[in-house]
C-alpha cells in the first residue's frame, strides 16, 4: 500500500540547455510514489536531457525539482542520489572490468557497511539471477543482465524515486518481459518510478500516468488508457505535422 503522506516528485518549469540551445522548454510533471509514471517521446524530444537535469548530471538552466519540501534543482549528482532520486542511465553503463558485487558496492559507496550489505541482499532478492554471478566481471554478462545490474545499482541506496532512461532499448522482448514485473514490484514497495521510453509499448503497459514529450515540451499529460484508445495522440507527437508536410513537399 502506498503511504499517502509521501509527496510526489514535482518538476516545475524545467529548462535544459545543451550546448547553446534550449532543448527542454519549461516542462512540468509529477512522479507519484508507489506508481510507474511514463515519459515517452520520439528521438531527440529531450527525454535524456530531462533525466540528466533530475540526476544533477547537468544543472538545469531554470526550474524547480521538489523532493518532499526541498528544491534539489542544481544540487550535485551524488547529493541528489543520497537525497533519494536514483537514476538508471541510458545504455546500462556498468563497469565492465569489475565484478557484479563491486559494481553494486561502488554504487553504495556513500553508505555504511551495514547499509551496503542490506543493499546487496535487496539486489539479489530483486534479481535472483545475479546471485550466482556476483563474482563475474560485469562485462561478461548479457545485455539484459547488465541492465539488471544497472537497476540494482540504482536501488542500492534505497531511493524514494527511480528514474530509468530507456529500460527496454536494445533488449530482446523476452528480457523486457522479465524486467516488467520487477518494475511493478519496485513501485509496489512505495518507490515512484519514472520510466522514460522512446518505444511506447512497455511504458503504456506499466504506467498509471503518462506524459508525452515532443520537441522539448509536454504534449500530453493523462491516462495511458487514453493513449492506447486514441493512437493519433502519440502519432502526432512522433510525427509532427510540419515533418509530414516537409515530406510531402520533398
Ligand atoms: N551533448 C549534447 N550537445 C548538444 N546537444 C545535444 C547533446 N545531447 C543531446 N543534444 C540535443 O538535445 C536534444 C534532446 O536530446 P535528448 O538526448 O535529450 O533526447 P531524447 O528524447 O533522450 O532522445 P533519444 O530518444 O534519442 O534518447 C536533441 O536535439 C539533441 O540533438
Ligand atoms: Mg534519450
Amino acid at each position: 500500500m502506498t503511504d499517502s503522506s509521501i509527496k510526489p516528485l514535482r518538476i516545475k518549469d524545467l529548462v535544459m540547455v545543451r550546448g547553446t540551445k534550449a532543448v527542454v522548454h519549461a516542462i512540468r510533471f509529477e512522479v507519484q510514489p508507489g506508481q510507474v509514471t511514463a515519459l515517452m517521446g520520439p528521438n531527440g524530444a529531450g527525454k535524456t536531457s530531462t533525466v540528466l537535469g533530475l540526476a544533477g548530471a547537468i544543472a538545469p538552466a531554470f526550474g524547480e525539482i521538489w523532493l518532499d519540501d526541498v528544491d534539489v534543482k542544481g544540487w550535485d549528482a551524488d547529493v541528489i542520489r543520497r537525497a533519494g532520486i536514483a537514476t538508471v542511465p541510458e545504455g546500462h553503463q556498468v563497469l565492465r572490468d569489475m565484478t557484479v558485487r563491486d559494481n553494486l558496492l561502488l554504487a553504495a559507496s556513500f553508505a555504511g557497511k551495514a547499509e551496503q550489505k542490506l543493499g546487496l541482499e535487496r539486489a539479489v532478492e530483486l534479481f535472483p539471477e545475479l546471485k550466482p554471478r556476483l563474482t563475474v566481471m560485469a562485462g561478461d554478462l548479457s545485455g539484459g543482465q547488465q541492465q539488471m545490474v544497472s537497476i540494482a545499482q540504482a536501488m542500492m541506496g534505497n531511493p524514494k524515486y527511480l528514474v530509468i532512461d530507456e529500460l527496454s532499448f536494445g533488449l530482446a522482448p523476452t528480457i523486457v518481459a522479465r524486467l516488467a514485473p520487477i518494475i511493478r514490484q519496485i513501485a509496489a514497495q512505495g518507490i515512484g518510478v519514472l520510466l522514460i521510453e522512446q518505444f511506447t509499448q512497455l511504458a503504456l503497459l506499466l504506467a498509471s500516468h503518462a506524459y508525452v514529450m515532443s520537441r522539448g515540451k509536454i504534449s500530453f499529460d493523462g491516462s495511458p488508457v487514453k493513449l492506447r484508445e486514441d493512437p493519433s495522440i502519440l502519432h502526432r507527437a512522433y510525427f509532427p505535422v510540419s515533418d509530414s508536410e516537409a515530406v510531402g513537399l520533398a
